[in-house]
């Protein structure tokens, strides 16, 4: 039978390469930060990692973490409710909860599993899920899982989410989802204006702020403080894998009664295995770091302006905004991943995004601001895209 299905993969990917949309890894030969080596020797600054706050390879977070190993162990083999829980996974999940004003957290291997995990439990057939039509990937999937009806509003259209809600008023739960910041984009979710419609209708709300927990908002909270709603915002998922030290793992957090419930009922949470010891030391490690002080989201925030206003001057069509995702739009294929690969050669690291991570002729390379760059690194990049914008056509002479 493999004979058949071998042919069948072998015509998909000459596909997707004549399309332009072969996606391959680039090696990369150092720790992750803003300096980096790729395969080959060529040393080059990283602006495509979500390394937001340059906490991956922070030496109090690796400390941490080789501390975590010696105290706790390599691994616990086993889920949490057998023999998987030590004292740091609750330390953890208390530690995430207050960053994020929330009553509870309870912690999952991947931001992705929690998303996974988060709907199925809570809400039932009788029940509607009115999501952002622009949701992330693992918002989409947990959503599949569940047997709640699916609504889809249009991304930040709020008559198109208020029709959705009148028309499951019937619903006995309802629950609007929604990421707080969009990958993509880059557009920050208005939440002010869910929550309203939500409280209106009487829904639920739950955010994704894996693209904002550690500097979005003034003390870095996350979407829900930069719209000043905090308090309103039912359940929070998030990463661990990006802001916070850039390992892995992610958490729900929410109200106490959600996050019991999900201890007994979330299938990723009973049937797979407990954080490791050394990611829990290190994320505690980062959530203090953030506790104490707002240095870093402040550096990502002046160093997002000035690159911002660097390329905008340029005459490149960077998709307004504020966030450090920095989408410069070439909506061309070919052309971002040749604008990307040329820029690589400058020594600046970025990606070209094309279908199916964006839609179909919106093709960019989006640009991701770290708190590790420095102004000298910042203004290189600005220089390389405008000497390969004008090269290449992408900014006009
Ligand atoms: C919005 C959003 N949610 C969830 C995830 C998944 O997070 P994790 O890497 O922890 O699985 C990502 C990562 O790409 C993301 O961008």
């Amino acid at each position: 039978m493999y004979g058949k299905m071998r042919d069948e993969l072998l015509t998909k990917l000459e596909s997707i390469r004549s399309e332009g949309l072969y996606k391959a890894e680039r090696v990369i030969m150092t720790p992750q930060g803003a300096d980096i080596a790729v395969k080959g020797g060529q040393k080059v600054v990283n602006f495509c990692a979500n390394n937001y706050l340059g906490l991956a390879n922070d030496k109090r977070i690796r400390d941490a973490a080789k501390r975590a190993i010696d105290e706790w162990g390599y691994g616990l083999s086993s889920v949490r409710f057998i023999c998987g829980t030590q004292e740091p996974h609750k330390q953890l999940e208390k530690a995430i909860a207050g960053f994020l004003g929330l009553e509870d957290a309870i912690l999952f291997s991947s931001c992705f599993d929690a998303n996974a995990a988060v709907f199925e439990p809570l809400l039932d057939a009788d029940c509607a899920i009115i999501a952002d039509s622009l949701n992330h990937a693992s918002i989409i999937d947990g959503v599949r899982l569940c047997k709640a009806e699916r609504m889809v509003f249009e991304h930040n259209n709020f008559d198109d989410l208020e029709d959705k809600l009148r028309s499951a008023a019937p619903r006995r739960l309802r629950l609007v989802a929604t990421d707080g910041v969009f990958s993509m984009d880059g557009d920050i979710a208005d939440l002010g204006r869910i929550c309203d419609l939500a409280e209106k209708y009487d829904a639920l709300v739950m955010v994704d702020d894996s693209h904002a927990t550690g500097f979005i908002g003034a003390r870095g909270r996350g979407t829900h403080e930069f719209r000043d709603v905090m308090g309103r915002v039912d359940i929070i998922t998030t990463t661990f894998g990006k802001a916070l030290g850039g390992a892995s793992g992610g958490c729900v957090a929410g109200r106490a009664e959600i996050v019991e419930y999900l201890r007994q009922k979330a299938r990723p949470y009973l049937f797979s295995n407990t954080v490791p010891p050394a990611i829990v030391g290190g994320t505690l490690k980062a959530i203090e770091i953030l506790s104490g002080s707002t240095e870093l989201r402040d550096a990502l925030e002046s160093n997002t302006r000035r690159f911002r206003e660097g390329l905008a001057k340029a005459g490149l069509d960077v998709r307004p905004g504020t966030h450090p995702i920095c989408p410069v739009m070439l909506y061309d294929e070919k052309l971002a991943h040749q604008m990307a690969d040329r820029l690589l050669a400058e020594g600046i690291y970025v990606i070209g995004f094309s279908f199916p991570v964006v839609p179909r002729g919106k093709a960019r390379i989006r640009v991701q601001v770290s708190a590790a760059h420095t102004v000298a690194q910042i203004d290189a990049a600005i220089d390389a895209f405008t000497r390969v914008g004008l090269e290449l056509g992408a900014i006009k002479k």
